[in-house]
């Protein structure tokens, strides 16, 4: 069994972060989201894994390399243009050959792995494709599936107006080759993509099996900011005290943070769940709980809670930042002087709220 895993795309609701880094590297406690999809294949025992890349290829190589260090071997496989996840499957048709596989999106974060579902697929009942399902409170901005009264899986919308259910297509999918010829017969959607649930729904209309099972546990779809920061709560919950890095005398760290290593907290509150990255300073500062800050920041001065803040980012004198994601060597400084006013430099595609 082979995987696919897709890490390309623009990543659009995440601007302006996508506008210089890949979707699938923001970090997520600490490690970025496209890891943990790679550790749960590597602990499902697949070793051969094609990754789907696009504009921001050279950034994935840079963190991801051969795949050794996650026991893997990578194929690196081009999309040219985001024209949907069948598209990518089309792609990749040489190097899945007509073996099954797994696709796994690189933005998707599932608590509890893959091995259960992986190892099923290998040996339980045989069916042509399995997709997983979880509940959602808004099943439009997802696919969404209809089921018989045995659970069969009879209908499935992209993002409909008028979902049939509340159960959506996780970003997690078992294939046998069945699925190339369903790919190969479909066309463009109304947003010019190949979608992978047309191509399902091309199985189900043609006699083919498709089975699906409910998650129990923590599915998330990290494509925007609101969900790659709950994704990061919820992580966050499972994260052990480690002490790697420098807590000075007059600073109190309580509850389970992660210090890395050559990390600083002088004079300063840190409540866990939290993550203090490699080479952080905290001097003065109130951080936690739900935070996870990068390597290479200083934090001065100010209170951060809830918040993902990237690598090589200065926060001077702030006072209460939440909810928030900084992209990589921002800086945030108290403007100082009568009358008060913002300065600011942002991105294109920033949002900013201020209290004032
Ligand atoms: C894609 C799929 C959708 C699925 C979702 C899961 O949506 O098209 O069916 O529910 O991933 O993350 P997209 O992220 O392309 O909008």
């Amino acid at each position: 069994m082979k995987a696919l895993v897709l890490a390309g795309g623009s990543g659009t609701r995440m601007r302006p972060i996508t506008h210089t880094s890949a979707k699938q590297l923001v970090p997520v406690a600490g490690k970025p989201v496209l890891f943990y999809g790679l550790e749960a294949i590597a602990e499902a025992g697949i070793t051969d894994v094609g990754l789907i890349v696009g504009e921001t290829a050279a950034e994935i190589a840079e963190a991801i390399g051969d795949g050794s260090r996650f026991g893997l071997r990578l194929t690196y496989i081009r999309q040219e243009r985001p024209l949907g996840l069948a598209h990518a499957v089309a792609v990749a048709r040489d190097f899945l050959a007509d073996e099954d596989f797994v696709m796994y999106l690189g933005d998707n974060f599932l608590l509890g792995g893959i091995t259960e579902v992986v190892e099923d697929f290998r040996t339980g009942a045989r069916h042509d494709a399995r997709i997983l399902l979880s509940r959602s409170a808004d099943p439009t901005a997802f696919g969404v599936a209809e089921l018989d009264g045995d659970g069969r899986v009879i209908g499935l919308e992209e993002k409909p107006r008028h979902p049939k259910s509340d159960l959506v297509l996780a970003g997690i999918y078992l294939f046998t080759p069945a699925v190339h010829e369903a790919v190969a017969s479909i066309r463009p959607s109304g947003r010019g993509e190949l979608e992978i649930t047309d191509a399902l729904q091309w199985l189900i209309d043609h006699g083919r099996s498709v089975h699906s099972s409910v998650i129990s546990g923590y599915w998330k779809d990290t494509g925007n900011v609101p969900d790659m920061l709950e994704a990061n709560r919820s992580v966050l919950e499972t994260v052990d005290a480690v002490q790697e890095g420098y807590v000075d005398g007059a600073s109190t760290v309580t509850g389970r943070v992660r210090i890395g290593a050559g990390a600083k907290i002088v004079a300063s509150h840190v409540v866990g769940p939290a993550v203090i990255g490699p080479g952080t300073e905290v001097i003065g500062s109130s951080i936690g709980p739900y935070t996870s800050v990068s390597e290479d920041c200083r934090i001065e001065d100010s209170e951060i809670s809830g918040s993902i803040v990237l690598r090589g980012c200065v926060l001077t004198g702030v006072a209460r930042i939440e909810e928030s994601l900084i992209g990589r060597d921002a800086e945030v400084r108290r403007s100082r002087g009568v009358p008060t006013v913002h300065r600011l430099v942002l991105g294109d595609n920033s949002r900013v709220q201020i209290a004032s």
